[in-house]
């Protein structure tokens, strides 16, 4: 059970992987299948709290660099057989059967895709249609690597808390930061593979997500969705001059920082509510 939730998050990391690779119609696909693949992943860690069994986030390295699609292909292919083989040894057959089920419609679908060359990789440092300078540039390559890790990191957090939360009026706060955090994550993903910077985000520590002070964890939260923002803004400013288009949407994403904060703080409202009943 440990190792499927294992590799389905490997899996799930893989298939999103290629989808920032694809530059075809291939994309929407691997993006829904990615997004299949995460919802596998959390029936699967629900079913481990169920059986009140400890795990962990942990993960192995995911190797993605290639110059044709196909090979990152074969590679999921591979992963997703495995995972199948060894549902069939985990309790929850009913479980088992929906996700082989998708699964075994997945591989049949991935077997015929499209092959593409791959640019993920190139270490161009161009963006398709913008001339930034050099320091903009620079700026904007290291905005992606670390946004990126965060994004799931924040992805990881706000799922651990969901997944051991019963709280309908929290899980309901936590879904929509799962949910927004997705969006920046395709979007930076997306620009990295267009910048052939393409990476897998780090796993992320234990310690991040075993939170056990959640109103703690939500005051540091503010703190850095305020960081985000002065990095957006900071982003925006130095690809304005080069590019009205990107700083536009820098400023997008800063804005929607407000909203993720709003949220926070409505949770932390909450909190303080019930601890006053
Ligand atoms: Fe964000
Ligand atoms: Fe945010």
């Amino acid at each position: 059970m440990k190792t499927v939730m294992i590799k389905t998050h490997e899996a799930w990391l893989a298939i999103l992987m290629a989808g920032f690779m694809s530059r075809t119609e291939n994309k929407q696909v691997l993006f829904d299948f990615s997004d299949i693949l995460f919802r596998h992943f959390n029936w699967l860690e629900n079913e481990l709290i169920t059986l009140d069994e400890t795990y962990s986030y942990d993960r192995d390295s995911i190797p993605i660099k290639v110059d044709k699609l196909s090979d990152m292909l074969s590679n999921i292919i591979h992963r997703l057989e495995e995972i199948d083989l060894q549902l069939l040894s985990s309790p929850d057959k009913e479980l088992n059967g929906r996700i082989s089920s998708d699964i075994k419609y997945m591989i049949d679908v991935l077997t015929h895709m499209e092959n593409e060359h791959i640019e993920a990789f190139s270490m161009a440092r161009k963006f398709p249609g913008v001339a930034l300078t050099q320091e903009a540039t620079d700026a904007l390559t290291l905005f992606l690597f670390e946004e990126t890790y965060k994004e799931y990191e924040l992805i990881m957090i706000y799922n651990y808390l969901k997944a051991h939360s019963n709280d309908a009026y929290l899980n309901r706060i936590f879904q929509i930061l799962i949910d927004e955090s997705f969006f920046h994550l395709k979007r930076f993903g997306d620009m990295g593979a267009k910048m052939g910077v393409l990476a897998v985000p780090r796993i992320v520590m234990k310690e991040l997500y075993q939170v056990d002070d959640v109103v703690q964890f939500l005051h540091d939260g503010i703190n850095e969705e305020l960081a985000a923002k002065e990095e957006c803004k900071k982003l925006s400013e130095a690809v304005a001059k080069d590019s009205p288009e990107l700083e536009k949407f820098f400023d997008f994403i800063n804005y929607q920082e407000n909203y993720h904060i709003a949220l926070m703080k409505d949770a932390l409202a909450y909190f303080a509510k019930k601890n006053n009943d």
